[in-house]
Parts: structure tokens; sequence; C-alpha cells
């Protein structure tokens, strides 16, 4: 049986087995499931221990010491793959697909390029996301440990704070109404640096920061590139009064509006004090045409929609960054 291409590359690059399979994360759909059970692969159904790797990917766990799937047990349980057979049954269940692990690695590398456009005496915009904060904590160790001179503006409360734990200066535009370099993630990236935004909820700050900024640069990993916007649903900020009727709009438009929760079921609120509508379930053909449908309904107060605005997007792959350019 042929190796997943991931594991293969892996192998081939000397890392061991157990550490590819521990790297792990999805089920590949159609494939026979295998659980590890205290380190050793065994097909699902055959065991009646209650892990499934499937559900934790990257708390590998010794299951002949914890007992429930919510365990906080923290030991790594590398698996001891002990015959052929439990190394087959263990490659049918490895996926090919980008693991999260990857991606992080991926977000590392895109951040650090976009460390290099930095220059001294720069006012820069923080953008918000995963991304974007790996980012403002490499800016911010250029701040704290080797004096680097620049100003910001954050695009999120969250990011000001920890810009700010760094050490790093703030402004508003007040002080200073346009920004030289605007670092920033991205949900979706299409051709002609169409974006979406505001997976985090920080659309409307992101997109004043992005647009009283020089340069905007998107920092992504591969996953985030499409042909077209819309598989990941579309932030739109709405005033809260407003929802019902913009959910309206939003629906004979083709999407399926949903208002965003946190965690605990409650609404989830923006910096600005409103909601979110994400919606779905509309691949979207025009952006533009989306754009000003969106842009001229009452109660909107932004979406997610980031049209000619990024000049350059830093894409990083397993191997190597991107520059993709409008
Ligand atoms: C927040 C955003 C983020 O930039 C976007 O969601 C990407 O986030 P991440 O880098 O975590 O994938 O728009 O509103």
């Amino acid at each position: 049986m042929a190796f997943p291409r991931r594991l293969a590359l892996r192998i081939s690059r000397g890392l061991q087995f157990p550490d590819a399979i521990a790297r792990s994360n999805e089920h590949v759909p159609g494939s026979r499931q295998v659980r590890l059970v205290a380190g050793r692969a065994v097909p699902r159904n055959s065991c009646p221990v209650k892990h499934d790797f499937r559900y934790n990917p990257f708390k590998w766990r010794d299951d002949s010491r914890s007992n429930h799937a919510c365990s906080s047990v923290q030991k790594w349980a590398w698996p001891r793959l002990r015959s052929n057979e439990d190394f087959v049954k263990a490659q049918i269940a490895m996926p090919t697909h980008t693991k999260e692990e990857d991606r992080a690695d991926m977000k590392l590398r895109a951040a650090r390029r976009a460390l290099e456009l930095v220059e001294p005496g720069m006012t820069l915009g923080l953008g918000s996301g995963t991304t974007a904060t790996l980012w403002i904590k490499l800016l911010g160790e250029q701040v704290r440990d080797h004096g680097l001179q620049i100003r910001a503006i954050a695009t999120s409360e969250d990011s000001e704070h920890l810009g700010r734990s760094y050490g790093i200066p703030f402004v508003n535009f007040e002080e200073c109404p346009s920004l030289d370099l605007t670092i920033d993630g991205a949900d979706e990236i299409a051709p002609r640096l169409a974006l979406i935004k505001g997976g985090g909820g920080k659309l409307l700050r992101e997109k004043i920061v992005a647009s009283a900024s020089k340069r905007f640069v998107v920092i992504a990993d591969e996953s985030k590139q499409v042909e077209k916007l819309g598989r990941f649903p579309l932030p739109v900020e709405v005033i809260q009064m407003a929802a019902p009727l913009v959910s309206g709009s939003l629906r004979e438009l083709g999407f399926t509006p949903t208002i965003r929760v946190n965690p605990d079921g409650t609404r989830y609120i923006t910096d600005e004090g409103n909601l979110i509508l994400d919606c779905s379930g509309l691949s979207i053909e025009n952006p533009a045409e989306i754009a000003a449908k969106l842009d001229s309904t009452v109660g909107i107060v932004e979406h997610g929609l980031f049209l000619g605005m990024a000049t350059l997007a830093l894409i990083a792959s397993d191997q190597r960054v991107i520059e993709r350019s409008v």
C-alpha cells in the first residue's frame, strides 16, 4: 500500500514514524478507522477503550492510564507500532490533508517573511487573528529586545493589548492619519487578492486600518487560497436592532445568515457593540456586485469582503512562502 504523500515525506525527511502518526489529525473519508491504544493501533470496535484519536489529535494520551475522553491527562503517548500490520492499519487512517500543526508552522513562516517588510520609523497597522498574532509577537520582540522604533494602530483591543505587552507604542488616527504598512490575516484569498475577513469578528476596525494604509499585506497559510470566495461564511457586522431586517435582505441575496454566538451561547458582540451575521450558502461569483449591495443595505455597519485593498499576499506552504500580488 502506498504511503500517503505527507507521511512519506516525513519519513523521507528522517522524522520518526511515531512522530508522523502523532501529527495526524483527521479521519480520511471512507477509510477504516483505527485507534491508538496504549501506543498500539487497533481497528475501531475491536477494543472498549473510549479514546479515538480523531477527537483529540494533538493530545495523545496513554489510554492505559487515562479513562475518559475529556481527561486533561497531558501524557503524550508516542505510539509504538509493533507490527507491519499495525503500521498499515494506522496509515489507513492517515490523512493527506494539511494538519493543524503544519498550518501553525506555515503561519509562522508567513509572519516571519512579513517582518522583513518593516523598517525603522514606520507606523504600522496590526491585524487580528492567529496569524497576525504571530506577527505582532515577532514585531514585539524586535521592539522589546532590539529597540526597533515603530508606532502602531491595532485592529482590535486584543491586538493592542498584546502589542502593549511588548512595549509597542500606539497612536490614533488624529496623531497619525496614514499608516505605512498593515499586516493582517485573511479567511479566504481569491484571485486578484479579493479577501474574506472577519472570522475573528474584527472586520470593521480591520477595514478601517487597511483603508488608511499605504500598503496592506496579507499573511496566511496556503489553506486560505480559493478560486472563488464564499466557502467561508461571509461575516457581516450589523447594528443590533437591524439584525432581523438585514437578515431578510441577506436571504434575498441568497445567503443563509446566522447570528454569531460565543462558546457559552451568548451573542458575540464586536468591539464596537454590534452583532455579526455569518452568511453561508452562497458561492460569490461577483464579489464587487455583492459588496455594492451590502454597502447600500441600511443597518449593515461593514462586511468582510475586502476588495482592491491588499497589494501583496505572503502565502506559506510546506516548502516556502510565495508572494502573490494583484
Ligand atoms: C479576524 C480576521 C483574521 O485575520 C482572519 O480570521 C484570519 O485569522 P487566522 O489568522 O486566525 O486564520 O479577519 O477578524
